[in-house]
């Protein structure tokens, strides 16, 4: 098994402890430079159908350093696989880090961000939907239910969701995702190095069967009293309760006037429910003094649990791969690392997502800026409005974010005037856009074998 050691930057040293960067294993790090393409394999899956999206190696729209650059999706109803290899391993008595960036440039309303870890032998050129892996983590965002960090463990051949929601972020920013796995086997899920879950494999995913279970064989005894309220036996029936009829003679029914006894019959005056009737008689109802509460069987060791020490191992990892079906692409990765070191893994999210994320994030702005400009040069009514504002002296300052705001608000009123008729058309293309959702999340629902473990 070989290994590649990096050495270190005389930076990083002096900002992290010798011994921990010097000790670091990293069995894979990308992040993309030159050469990347030789390192990666791109699936035939879903060629055939020519439903298989193209990679664009870009540092994408915005970005801090327009020469780190990732892979990003770029097309949109798509499906993605891509796969690296790396030198086998296992992570038995170590640390597993896994960690990657990941921005969605498009407003995300239905794909993947997740990366695979897959062990044993795959073939890369059919990588997919089925190939089996070891771990998925990252990212998944569909509609508005779906908005989560995806965990999920191979173990004895079945795919484990982690059962606690970890939100996952939602902008069209760059996110540092980090799984770290332990050999006590606890884990922790990180956003951009902000712990967000963190806990036990055996709590929170269902890897073997449950410690304690309930005990078949217990049953209630005999004399558990679980009856929290009881008739009162000191009520008693008041006396000529059961007299009381249920209905009387209306009081109020008078004889009609021409009421003829010889052609009609003799009158008699209808029935109405009596007021003073009040059903059956029951006794009041009190607090069971002998109450013991509601019964449970009691817990007992559950005769199939096998506790397994290496719960947490994967004996034979060895690719690292992305699969992933897109309805929207411009889904960036970048700065994958594989490594058994959380602090070496802190310090890459450093030197890449924290130096250029605020340079990023105001690239980012700027381009939102020059998009509400753009709508605006489209719209002359909308311009003069703006020069009435009189705010003149310094066009630098004019696009503060109250006046985009403004702008805004301006912009739909405008269009709820005079865009009624559009606005139908849209309408009608969001509910086909809609349905077209639906239908393609069952699509990639199938296509990630998660729908039963899902719902
Ligand atoms: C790749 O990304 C760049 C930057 O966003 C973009 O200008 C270019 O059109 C993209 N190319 C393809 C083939 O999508
Ligand atoms: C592994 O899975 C099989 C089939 O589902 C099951 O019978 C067996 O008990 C499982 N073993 C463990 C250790 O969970």
């Amino acid at each position: 098994m070989e290994i590649r050691r990096r050495n270190p930057s005389i930076l990083s040293l002096l900002l992290l402890s010798l011994f921990a960067i010097a000790s670091a294993k990293v069995f894979f790090e990308e992040r993309f430079n030159d050469g990347w393409e030789e390192r990666w394999v791109i699936s035939d899956w879903k060629k055939d159908e020519n439903l298989a999206g193209e990679w664009n190696y870009t540092s994408g729209k915005w970005n801090g350093d327009p020469d780190d650059k990732g892979i990003q999706t770029s097309e949109d109803y798509r499906f993605y696989a891509i796969s690296a290899k790396f030198p086998e391993f296992s992570n038995k008595d170590e640390t597993l880090v896994f960690q990657f960036s990941v921005k969605h440039e498009q407003k995300l309303d239905c794909g993947g961000g997740y990366m695979k870890l897959l062990s044993g032998e795959v073939d890369q050129k059919k990588f997919g939907g089925d190939t089996s892996y070891s771990i998925m983590f990252g990212p998944d965002i569909c509609g508005y239910s779906t908005k989560k960090v995806h965990a999920i463990l191979n173990y004895n051949e079945t795919n484990h969701l982690i059962k606690k929601d970890v939100p996952c972020e939602t902008d069209q920013l760059t996110h540092v995702y980090t799984l770290i796995i332990r050999p006590d086997a606890t884990y922790t899920i990180l956003i951009d190095n902000n712990e967000k879950q963190s806990g036990s494999l055996y709590s929170d995913w269902d890897l073997l069967p449950p410690k304690k279970i309930k005990d078949p064989e217990a049953k209630k005894p005999e004399d558990w009293d679980d009856k929290e309220y009881i008739p009162d036996p000191e009520d008693k029936k008041p006396e000529g309760y059961d007299d009381i009829p249920k209905e009387i003679t209306d009081p109020d029914a008078k004889k009609p006037e021409d009421w003829d006894d010889e052609e009609d019959g003799e009158w008699t005056a209808p029935t109405i429910p009596n007021p003073e009737y009040k059903g059956p008689w029951k006794p009041k109802k009190i607090k069971n003094p002998n109450y013991k509460g509601k019964w449970k069987a009691p817990m007992i060791d559950n005769p199939d649990f096998k506790d397994d020490p290496d719960i947490y191992v994967y004996p034979n990892l060895k690719y690292v791969g992305i699969e992933l079906w897109q309805v929207k692409s411009g889904t960036l990765f970048d700065n994958i690392l594989v490594c058994d070191d959380p602090e070496y893994a802190k310090q890459l999210a450093e030197e890449t997502w924290a130096k250029s994320k605020d340079a990023e994030k105001a690239a980012f702005e700027e381009v939102e800026k020059k998009k509400e400009e753009e709508d605006f040069k489209d719209d002359p009514d909308l311009d003069d409005e703006d020069e009435d504002d009189g705010d003149d002296d310094d066009d630098s300052e004019a696009d503060t974010d109250a006046d985009v705001d403004a702008n805004a608000e301006a912009d739909s009123k405008h269009d709820e005037l005079f865009c009624g008729r559009e606005e139908t058309v849209l309408k009608a293309e969001n509910f086909v856009m809609h349905n077209l959702i639906i239908i393609l999340t069952a699509f990639r629902c199938q296509s990630l074998e998660l729908c039963s473990a899902v719902s």
